[in-house]
Order: C-alpha cells, then sequence, then structure tokens
C-alpha cells in the first residue's frame, strides 16, 4: 500500500515515524473513538463501501494524524495529506479530488483554517462526490461539473470551536482525543524504548509518563531527550534517577509543567492578580502567539484544574497560585456570586 506523504505533513508527524502506530491493535488509548472507528471501518469494510467522513479534534500530538493514517492502513487505501491553509483555491481542491480513486482517503489536516470560498466546494464534494467548477471570466465564464469517485474526508483541527456548523455537520463521526491518563503514556513510553532498543527501567518510564503532559508526541521527544542525557551523563540506561535529572534540565515540574505553562501563570498572578485577564492579553504579556496559548497551554491547564475559563476572561485557580509556589485565589475584588454560577 502506498501513502502519499508529502511535503505538505507538518515536519512533527515526519521526524517520529518509526514511533507511529500502524494499526488498531498498536495504538493505545482513545478507547471510546478506537471502538467508534472500529465500528465504521468493519462495517464498511463488510459492504464494500467507502467509509464515511470522519472529524479528529483535539489538542497537538494526541494521535488525530496517527489515526489517519491507520484508517488507511485498515481499509487498505491510500490515503492523500493537505492542510487547511495549503488549499488555496477552489482549482487546488479540484486537482486533489479528482486525483483519488475510489475509496481514497483524503486527510485535511488544520481543517479550521481552510478558506471560506473553498470550504463551499467542500460541501458538495463530501455530500454529493460532485463539484461545480467556475472556469474562464466574463462573458466566457462557465460552470463545469466535475465527479469525484466516493472517497472520505478525514479533518483534523485543534480548534473545533472554529469549524462552521455546516461542515461539521458534514462529518458522520466527530470524535474527540481526550488527554491520555499515565498507564496509556507508560505503555507509549515502554513502547517506545523497545522500538529504539532504549533499555529503561520501569520507575524511569513511569517518570516520563507522569510528566509528559498526557501527550503522546510530547512522551516521544522526552524519550528522546532522557536517552541522550542517559547516554552522556550515565550509562545509557533510563533509570529513575536518570529521568529527573533530565527533566529537571528541561524545566519540566513534577507535574509536566513547563517553562510557558509557568511564565503564563506567574503573569495571571502577579500582574492581572489572577484574572480575570483576557487570552490576547496573556499572550502579548508572555510573548507567544494566541493560538498557541489556546492550542496547546490553556487545555491542558484547564484540564488539570490550573486555569478556569469564564466570560471575562481566564482565571488562575487557587492550584495554579500553588503551582508557581503562591497561595492565593484570583479575583482580589469580591464578585457576584451569581455570575460565578453561570460559568
Ligand atoms: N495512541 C498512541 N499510541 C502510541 N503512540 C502515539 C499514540 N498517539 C500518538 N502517538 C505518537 O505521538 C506522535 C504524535 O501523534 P500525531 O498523530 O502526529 O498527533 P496529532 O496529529 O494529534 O498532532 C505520533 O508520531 C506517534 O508516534
Ligand atoms: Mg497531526
Amino acid at each position: 500500500m502506498h501513502f502519499f506523504q508529502s511535503a505538505l505533513e507538518d515536519r512533527n508527524t515526519v521526524s517520529d515515524n518509526t514511533l507511529r502506530p500502524l494499526s488498531f491493535d498498536d495504538f493505545t488509548g482513545q478507547v471510546k473513538t478506537l471502538e467508534r472507528l472500529q465500528i465504521m471501518v468493519g462495517a464498511a469494510r463488510d459492504r464494500g463501501d467507502a467509509l464515511n467522513h470522519i472529524l479528529f479534534s483535539g489538542p497537538p500530538g494526541l494521535g488525530k494524524t496517527t489515526l489517519a493514517l491507520i484508517l488507511g492502513t485498515e481499509m487498505e487505501r491510500t490515503v492523500r495529506i493537505t492542510s487547511g491553509p495549503i488549499i488555496e483555491k477552489p482549482g487546488d481542491l479540484a486537482g486533489l479530488l479528482t486525483n483519488l480513486e475510489e475509496g481514497d482517503l483524503l486527510f485535511i489536516d488544520e481543517i479550521h483554517r481552510i478558506s471560506k470560498t473553498v470550504e463551499e466546494y467542500l460541501y458538495s464534494a463530501m455530500e454529493d462526490f460532485r463539484i461545480d467548477i467556475m472556469i474562464d471570466q466574463g462573458p466566457n465564464a462557465r460552470s463545469v461539473r466535475l465527479n469525484i469517485p466516493r472517497f472520505t474526508l478525514v479533518g483534523a483541527t485543534t480548534r473545533m470551536g472554529m469549524l462552521t456548523a455546516p461542515l461539521r455537520s458534514r462529518f458522520t463521526l466527530q470524535t474527540r482525543l481526550d488527554y491520555y491518563d499515565h498507564d496509556d503514556l507508560n505503555t507509549i513510553v515502554v513502547r517506545s524504548c523497545e522500538l529504539l532498543k532504549i533499555p529503561a527501567k520501569k520507575d524511569g518510564t513511569r517518570e516520563i509518563a507522569s510528566r509528559a503532559r498526557g501527550t503522546p508526541r510530547i512522551a516521544n521527544n522526552l524519550v528522546h531527550f532522557i536517552r541522550d542525557y542517559a547516554q552522556q551523563r550515565g550509562d545509557g540506561i533510563i533509570t529513575l534517577k536518570m529521568a529527573q535529572a533530565a527533566l529537571e534540565l528541561l524545566e519540566i515540574d513534577s507535574n509536566g509543567l513547563d517553562e510557558m505553562d509557568k511564565r503564563l501563570m506567574r503573569i495571571m498572578a502577579t500582574n492581572y492578580g489572577g484574572g480575570p485577564v483576557g487570552l490576547n492579553t496573556l499572550a502579548v504579556a508572555v510573548g507567544e502567539e494566541e493560538d498557541t496559548l489556546a492550542e496547546v497551554h490553556e487545555p491542558f491547564l484547564i484540564q488539570e484544574g490550573y486555569l478556569q475559563r469564564t466570560p471575562q476572561g481566564r482565571t488562575l485557580s487557587s492550584k495554579g497560585f500553588q503551582a508557581i509556589g503562591l497561595t492565593g485565589s484570583a479575583g482580589s475584588s469580591p464578585r457576584d456570586p451569581q455570575e460565578q454560577l453561570e460559568i
């Protein structure tokens, strides 16, 4: 089987290809999503049909691209990979779609960044497997109908809220990937160590798993760094001591919080009394893109209860204050209890 992995795929996903699970059996965690996919794949295969359209959402590094590629393997079909911002004109989309074969999968990463015009063409492609393209301009302008083979659109997004309702509703399955628990991450870390032939002790892999922000991509990055560390500072074995020393060097704390997480919380505490403070204000204050804060940092901090999202902005919880060695709670001025109830 062939994958048309092209330059369109982001660098992150290409660099750790060796660690990418290739089948459902090989994939750890996300049990609900996995069962939903197995049902759809099993049924489509039994009927000899193309798979229905599927949308993955969730923070970066949790397995969206991996699952899209697994769907190709399990369906024994080609996966073509592209990304929202790259499809600039309807003609680009037409080119992609008309090159597909019956049953192929088209993976559009960052689908929330697709342009409005292209999105409208996508509707008829997904629903009716055809698109009407305008060619020429002025008096010669005419519309040409292109039929497209029955294909499967697999979309991925880190920002479900930025997807329009009409696009979202055209996916048969919309499934959200969650952060992994420590047991699942440990399984992933052990698997990666085996694949990379790195000797590792149980408490060493456990330590990595508990400090990887619930994210397989981070866990794998840590495995790579700690291997280097153990090679330079120890005897090459990932032990608890090696893992702890390496993580300290990376300034990743016992809860997996990194420098940017801490900086964000520190600024919220010291400059804004714990909030509420708007995301754009925070982005400027910490010198990071607003998108990165919203996609990478905030979801984990909210899920773990360090931050809260309120209509007025973000607030730091008492757990958040503790994480940066302070005591306190958000909103030094008393707030209307009714307003808090609505949050
Ligand atoms: N469930 C999993 N089991 C094992 N490894 C995983 C799993 N999910 C992700 N990974 C690893 O993490 C990396 C990042 O996953 P990826 O699918 O690229 O994330 P996303 O597309 O959601 O940003 C992959 O290369 C893969 O090695
Ligand atoms: Mg990806």
